[in-house]
């Protein structure tokens, strides 16, 4: 064996690293996960203070490392670009790219305002290409770069009882984007794989079951969830790093599901 030893090749140092969606919940738990691998890390949010609360909370877990807080709507092509240039302008150049923002809606289809729809779609899909089609022109300059974008087990399968279709269509996108992508710009150095997480103890998922229709939902998907519980965010944490590091550099156009097996029966 003459390559480096297993674990100093997961290793992110020196490594700079964007998160979107990393005010709270899963963005978070990646951001911190990158920089506890030895990334500089970008925590992007369109919420000003969760970016900036984030972005503090990994400088004094990291103090040898970088840290920025960016407020932006990734929805938005401009701010996109501006997003990443100053990335670039206060860290360095980017390697690793991790499209998580997203939202979630119950509602029944025959009653969907189809602004709902568009809505959905331009925030969980049109976002990551937006991000993707950037984050890549600047990789490209150097030859390598690990983008990982959060899809969900809702892109495998229709969730049971809530009713989400334009929700479960926009991640079943996401994944075909990943595919897409991964294969389109393989000859270039940039590998483009997604997370699919299975239920997550987030805010977004804790907000819904509040509600009055959730509160029925749990006992539900508890039922359906082999492992019986629902997943917290520091069990997605693994994987993002092992995307983002050099160990999985053979991977491009990949799924990762992490789900308790949900999906697996
Ligand atoms: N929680 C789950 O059970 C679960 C399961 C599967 C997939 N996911 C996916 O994981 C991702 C994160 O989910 P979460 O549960 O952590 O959500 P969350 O709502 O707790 O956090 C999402 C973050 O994204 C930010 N955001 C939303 N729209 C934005 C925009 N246009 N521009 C910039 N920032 C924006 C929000 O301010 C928030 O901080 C989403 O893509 C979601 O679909 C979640």
């Amino acid at each position: 064996m003459n390559s480096e030893n297993i674990l100093g090749r997961f290793s992110l140092r020196g490594k700079v690293a964007l998160v979107t969606g990393a005010g709270q919940g899963i963005g978070r738990a990646f951001a911190h996960a990158l920089a506890d691998a030895g990334a500089d890390v970008a925590v992007i949010d369109r919420e000003k203070e969760a970016s900036q609360i984030v972005s503090d909370e990994i400088k004094r877990r990291n103090p040898s490392q970088k840290s920025i807080a960016i407020t932006a709507d990734v929805t938005d092509e401009s701010q996109v670009k501006e997003t990443i240039k100053e990335v670039v302008s206060e860290l360095g150049d980017l390697t690793i790219a991790c499209n998580n923002v997203g939202t979630g809606q119950w509602i029944d289809s025959e009653n969907m305002p189809y602004a709902d729809f568009q809505a959905m779609m331009r925030i969980n899909l049109d976002s990551v290409f937006l991000c993707a089609q950037n984050e890549a022109k600047h990789m490209f300059t150097r030859g390598y770069g690990k983008i990982i974008n959060t899809a969900s087990m809702s892109a495998h399968v229709a969730n049971f009882p809530q009713n989400q279709s334009h929700y479960n269509t926009s991640k079943a996108g996401v994944i075909s984007l990943t595919r897409s992508l991964g294969t389109e710009w393989a000859d270039r150095g940039v590998r483009v794989n997604s997370i699919s997480p299975g239920y997550t103890r987030t805010p977004l998922v804790e907000e819904l079951l509040e509600t009055e229709i959730g509160k029925k939902m749990w006992p539900v998907w508890k039922s359906r969830i082999p492992q019986q519980k629902m997943a917290e965010v520091t069990d997605l944490q693994g994987a993002i790093v092992f995307l983002a590091s050099a160990v999985s550099d053979y991977m491009t156009g990949c799924d990762l599901v992490i789900d308790g097996g949900y999906t697996a029966w």
